[in-house]
């Protein structure tokens, strides 16, 4: 048997944090309400010209230093984002573009916050079927780009960074399961309305906004993560306990914290980055990955599952053994 493997990890924030306290100042908020909701501190947001390829090309710089890879030896590159650069080419194009890359088929996945789990689970296939030998996977987003600043009710939920991954092919551990769903008929309980096709007037007139009926998203997160867990489990004939570590999307620390509890995992099994990155949303995953990677916590041959939710609804799990 042989699986695809995480042969190193990479992310990248940008430079600016911004309190809640910061946001306070702009729209009518309070730390207690935001982090007493959400779990949120802070998040990082792009400076003015830092675009979500400038973020994946630094995430992507780190994974393959740390996977003692070329961007030559890529020969896939996935980009999990909601916020390209441009309508085209794809953030993934442009990307290749700038790490020296030519050749390796290059495309960007869009499920919002479960992009990440969508683009990994992709690349797991092609690296299966012998299609790619070694992939870069990447969750990039500038979500304050689509931010609604004078939204109180959504602009303290977001934050900008990314996280990459690049995969490989291996004997021993990897990537043991993986489950995406998505149901449309949920498309106007979070969405960014604006379009080239559908409305290209409020893409024009600037308001492409985030749209969130909060409570409604949070109920649905809640029961779907649920299923998630008991999925991934099933398939894998692990039990909870077999699950060292929990890398949810990081929405919101109750969210995360019901999850953890279904899965019967202390929180310090749970890799928790909300309260300093904010939802980075695709991004949000590679990005707890890389932090708990690199301060030691996660180690080779740990049992990790990593889930998402987000709009569209999308959702979706990976289960793997780094
Ligand atoms: N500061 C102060 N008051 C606020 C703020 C704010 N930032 N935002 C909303 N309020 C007010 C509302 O106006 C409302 O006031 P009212 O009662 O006078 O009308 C009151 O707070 C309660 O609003 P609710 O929306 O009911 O607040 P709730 O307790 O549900 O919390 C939240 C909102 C945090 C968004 C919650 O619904 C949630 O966590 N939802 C999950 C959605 C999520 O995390 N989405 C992220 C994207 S999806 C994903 O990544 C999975």
């Amino acid at each position: 048997m042989t699986y695809a493997r995480i042969l190193g990890t990479g992310s990248y924030l940008p430079e600016k944090v911004v309190t809640n306290d910061d946001l306070a100042q702009i729209v009518d908020t309070s730390h207690e309400w935001i982090y007493s909701r959400t779990g949120i501190r802070e998040r990082r947001i792009a400076a003015e010209g830092q675009t979500t390829c400038d973020l994946a090309e630094q995430a992507s710089r780190a994974a393959l230093a740390a996977a003692g890879c070329e961007a030559g030896d890529i020969d896939l590159i996935i980009v999990a984002t909601t916020t390209p650069d441009r309508i085209f080419p794809s953030t993934a194009c442009l990307l290749q573009e700038r790490l020296g890359n030519r050749g390796a088929p290059a495309f960007d996945v869009q499920a919002v916050c479960t992009g990440f789990i969508y683009a990994l689970a992709t690349a797991e296939k092609f690296l299966r079927s012998g299609s790619a030998q070694r992939a870069l996977v990447v969750g990039a987003e500038t979500m304050s780009r689509i931010v609604d600043w004078n939204d109180r009710s959504t602009c303290v939920l977001f934050g900008d960074g990314a996280g990459a991954v690049v995969v490989g092919m291996d004997e021993e551990f990897g990537i043991i399961s993986s489950h995406l769903h998505a149901d449309g008929t949920y498309k106007d309980l979070l969405t960014v309305a604006g379009g080239v096709s559908e409305h290209p007037e409020i893409l024009r007139n600037g308001g492409a906004h985030i749209l969130m009926r909060g409570n409604e998203v949070f109920r649905m997160a809640v029961t779907t993560l649920d299923n998630i867990v008991e999925e991934a489990l099933a398939a894998s004939g692990l039990d909870r306990k077999d699950v060292q570590w929990l890398v949810p999307h990081q929405a919101n620390t109750r969210i995360i914290g019901a999850t953890a509890k279904r899965l019967g995992m202390s929180m310090d099994q749970v890799i928790v980055t909300v309260d300093r990155h904010g939802n980075t949303s695709g991004a949000s995953i590679p990005l707890a990955f890389d932090v708990a990677v690199r301060d030691g916590r996660i180690r080779r041959g740990d049992t990790v599952l990593m889930e998402g939710f987000g709009g569209g609804f999308t959702w979706g799990s990976i289960l793997l053994r780094y």
